[in-house]
């Protein structure tokens, strides 16, 4: 094992002057808010070693990256039929657009872009109210990460559930192609939830390892998923979790990511180590400038890579 710990320190002393390149997401009010100068990395190793720098036990919002968390419980509810409801194909389109849902008939193309969360938050809320959905969605990452002070912040839910023009678009002409169960307030209240966690990357780091390490969180001993579930899920964060940057994602770093607006991303060396890093900035794609640096860099010192 390569020495991480100064590898991290490196990283973060390299990317310290950069700290506030990119531009911070404002189209939720509340992300605005945040220091455009946090920067914070966390890695937590299959043997249970923790490898941190920065802003690393800062909470932020997780955004998108709550989406692997949401798609690994709905395969855990309703397995393969999950993909009639949602496909698992990159999009090459933003994150929040609506185009292809017209000529695919209101079934988004992967379940990381929005359209493709939504549904899944559908598939999420079978059998329950929003409530316990949102309540079943906490437990789990909480479950995940081994830590029980991870929370929702309400300010961020509320202030995406006030301006989420385009998701409440997107619900609804999926639901004039008859493609949700649940009414479209239920569904995006799950939704908007489940975006508004707020984690560190330490916390983060944690509730990736399972995809790290074939299914199983090695420190807690729970099997979270079957082996051939954590490989694929890992399949659809590479080709599909940095949406039309994930190309350009998987040449640089080379490792299964899911970005966030909030500046984070979450990123998976099998069999080695979860990831986790934080940086608001975002470059043209959505996704974390000085983040996707940082992982580069850490890509290129370890080796570590997926192909
Ligand atoms: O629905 C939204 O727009 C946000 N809650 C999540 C988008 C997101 O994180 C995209 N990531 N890069």
């Amino acid at each position: 094992m390569p020495d991480l710990q100064k590898i991290v320190d490196e990283i973060y002393s390299k990317l310290k002057p950069r700290r506030g390149e990119g531009k911070v997401a404002d189209y939720i009010p509340q992300l605005a808010h945040v220091d455009p100068k946090k920067f914070g990395m966390a890695i937590v190793t299959v043997d249970g070693e923790v490898h941190k720098a920065g802003d690393a036990d800062i909470p932020f919002s997780i955004q998108s990256i709550s989406k692997v968390f949401t798609l690994t419980l709905a395969l855990g509810k309703h397995g393969e039929t999950t993909w009639n409801r949602v496909g698992r194909e990159p999009s090459g389109s933003a994150f929040n657009s609506i185009v292809q849902l017209e000529h695919e008939e209101g079934k988004p193309r992967n379940p990381f872009i929005n359209a493709g969360a939504i549904a899944v938050s559908d598939l999420v809320l079978a059998g329950h109210t929003p409530r316990e959905a949102i309540g079943e969605i906490v437990r789990f990452v909480r479950y995940l990460a081994d830590d029980e002070t991870i929370a929702i912040d309400p300010e961020v839910a509320k202030s995406e559930q006030a301006t989420g023009y385009r998701n409440f678009a997107l619900a609804n002409f999926m639901a004039s192609f008859g493609k949700l169960d649940h009414p479209v307030e239920h569904v995006l209240g799950v939704y908007f939830h489940h975006c508004a966690l707020a984690m560190t990357c330490t916390q983060l780091a944690h509730s990736g390892l399972f995809l790290a390490a074939a299914g199983k969180n090695p420190l807690t001993g729970h099997r979270v998923v079957p082996s051939q579930r954590a490989r694929r899920i890992n399949a659809l964060m590479l080709t599909c979790g940095h949406y039309d940057g994930s190309g350009d994602f998987a040449y640089r770093v080379g490792l299964p990511g899911k970005s966030g607006v909030g500046g984070g991303i979450l990123a998976v060396a099998p069999g080695k180590a979860s990831v986790a890093v934080w940086s608001p900035g975002l470059n043209h794609n959505g996704n974390s400038l000085i983040g996707s640096l940082a992982l580069e860099m850490l890509a290129d010192r370890t080796g570590w890579s997926v192909f």
